[in-house]
């Protein structure tokens, strides 16, 4: 089967999927982006993740192109021309095509992509259970880190360096030794009392939607959550450690730089909460069902 995108109005072949030369988005990374899980043929978050969308665009002065209905139309009906049951959708919106300025062009229509490819579950679930390394790399980012852009480089840079080191993330630690984020992914540790601590949000992470989901679980579960920074000391000696992201779920992180985290196999919280995050997700394919 073909994969079909979306490109500003038009359900095309992938393949054929293009944006102008002077769109600012390839000139410049002058956009935003978002990405969500879709589980069973039904996108899971949908309107956290519009909604962050939504502030992104305001944070940059870029004109949603269409109505938040008709986006959630749109993303529905490239997931289901891709027949995708589990994967994820991508969506970029830039401030569209002008002749090359860097200040704001006096009239540009933004220009929208949105994709969605199948992943395998069992790859994840596999992942899941032997955990993951990580290592750590300076945070090199800008101060706007809250917003979801497209000019990912630095994130592209330190994951370059995971994947180099055979370590599956790269964690983010500012000048003073705190760990901001992962390249793609929000970072958690248990701390010796078994709270999870996981840095409060500000403009120097982004506000992950499976981060607050997971937050929410774990406060239900009458499990202990801290928003505070914690350091790569303090990771390092972390009685659990793990990641969460749209693309990840829940994933344990077994070593930082090398070094054990706990006895270096999963641990039982980040496990726990994944099987709570997997159940949240069927939650949603539930009521979605119920709801046709
Ligand atoms: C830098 C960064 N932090 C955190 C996350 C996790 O966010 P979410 O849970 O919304 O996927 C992502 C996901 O793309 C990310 O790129």
């Amino acid at each position: 089967m073909s994969r079909i995108a979306y490109v500003n109005g038009r359900y095309v072949p992938h393949r054929d999927a293009v944006v102008h030369v002077e769109d600012r988005g390839y000139q410049f990374a002058d956009g935003v982006y978002e990405v969500s899980a879709v589980r069973d043929g039904v996108v899971i978050d949908m309107e956290p993740h519009l909604d962050r969308l939504e502030r992104s665009l305001r944070e940059l002065s870029i004109s949603p192109p269409m109505s938040r209905a008709a986006l959630a139309v749109v993303i529905r009906e490239v997931v289901r021309r891709n027949r995708v049951r589990d994967g994820l959708f991508y969506l970029q919106i830039t401030r569209g095509v002008a002749r090359r300025d860097h200040a704001f062009p006096a009239a540009a229509r933004p220009s929208v992509v949105v994709t969605a490819r199948s992943v395998d579950p069992a790859r994840a679930e596999a992942m899941a259970r032997q955990g993951v390394g990580v290592i750590t790399v300076p945070d090199i980012r800008w101060e706007r880190c809250d917003i979801k852009s497209v000019s990912l480089l630095p994130n592209v840079l330190a994951k370059q360096q995971a994947r180099a080191a055979g370590a599956y993330e790269a964690w983010l630690v500012d000048e003073a030794g705190r760990v901001t984020e992962g390249s793609s992914t929000n970072a958690w540790i248990v701390d010796r009392d078994g709270a999870l601590v996981t840095r409060s949000i500000d403009n120097a992470i982004l506000s992950g939607i499976t981060r607050a989901a997971v937050m929410e679980l774990a406060r239900l579960q009458q499990i202990r959550v801290v928003e505070r920074s914690f350091t790569l000391d303090e990771a390092k000696s972390a009685r659990e450690a793990f990641i969460t992201s749209t693309t990840s779920y829940v994933l344990p992180v077994v070593s930082v730089d090398g070094v054990k985290i706990g006895n270096g196999q999963p641990g039982e919280v980040a496990r726990r909460l994944r099987e709570l995050y997997a159940g949240y997700m069927a939650g949603q394919q539930d009521r979605r069902q119920a709801g046709r």
